[in-house]
């Protein structure tokens, strides 16, 4: 018995093909028993209590941080590590991100990460922040972003973007998307970047 296992071994050890396809289908295998359970885990699916969609504002404010490309230097997830949360505070949970369509964890930090920024600052510091960190942080290499004061929020886009969002999953009511558009009417992305900067990371006190 132990010969002819042993000599199974060497076929197979002798053989490049058998042992690529072996290979290939235990990685296979070992990667679906980590990953699949995620899918159907509460802790990923379910949004942490209190966390609530973003409203029209703070959605087209997350809209600006992504075309602005904020997320090449900043990370949006705390890792649970001491060094972090004394930093940061709380570490990031899955159930935080359950309304993000994409997520922006990120793993560049140029940047502080800002999962918890939210109410760190006074709206005013953002403001000032933004249109040029120099005048804040005088060591600061972040970009300046002046034309987000003078751009207007595109109030038309709104409802189609909630829709889409609630075909995923998110929770928005046929009432606030049929009133996103007067939400945001005559915003500036200015205002919008800061609405959602001053949400991140607070449904977890
Ligand atoms: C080139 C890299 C870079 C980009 C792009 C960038 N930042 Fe920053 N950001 C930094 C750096 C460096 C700091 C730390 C110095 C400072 O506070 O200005 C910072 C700090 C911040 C802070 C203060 C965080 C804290 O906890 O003190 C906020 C808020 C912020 N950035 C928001 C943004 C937003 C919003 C965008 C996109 C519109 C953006 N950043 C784009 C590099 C960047």
């Amino acid at each position: 018995m132990a010969t002819h296992a042993a000599s199974g071994h060497e076929k197979i050890e002798t053989s490049n093909f058998l042992m690529i396809v072996l290979i290939l289908l235990t990685v296979a295998v070992g990667g679906l028993v980590e990953i699949v359970p995620l899918f159907f885990q509460r802790s990923t699916t379910q949004p942490v209590e209190g966390l609530k969609p973003y409203n029209a504002l703070q959605l087209a404010g997350r809209d600006v941080y992504i075309r602005e490309g904020c997320y090449n230097c900043h990370s949006q997830m705390i890792r649970p590590f001491r060094a972090e949360t004394l930093r940061y505070g709380p570490f990031s949970v899955a159930g935080e991100f359950v309304y993000d369509h994409p997520f922006q964890w990120g793993s560049k930090r140029t940047g502080p990460d800002l999962h918890r920024v939210g109410g760190k600052y006074s709206d005013e510091w953002h403001r000032i922040h933004l249109n040029n960190p120099r005048d804040v942080v005088p060591e600061s290499n972040m970009p300046a972003y002046p034309w987000l004061t003078s751009a207007t929020v595109d109030a038309a886009g709104m409802a189609p973007r909630m829709k889409a969002l609630r075909t995923v999953g998110v929770p928005y009511t046929d009432d606030e998307i049929a009133k996103a558009a007067d939400d945001v009417k005559g915003k500036t992305e200015m205002e919008a970047l800061i609405a959602y900067l001053q949400v991140l990371g607070t449904a977890r006190k």
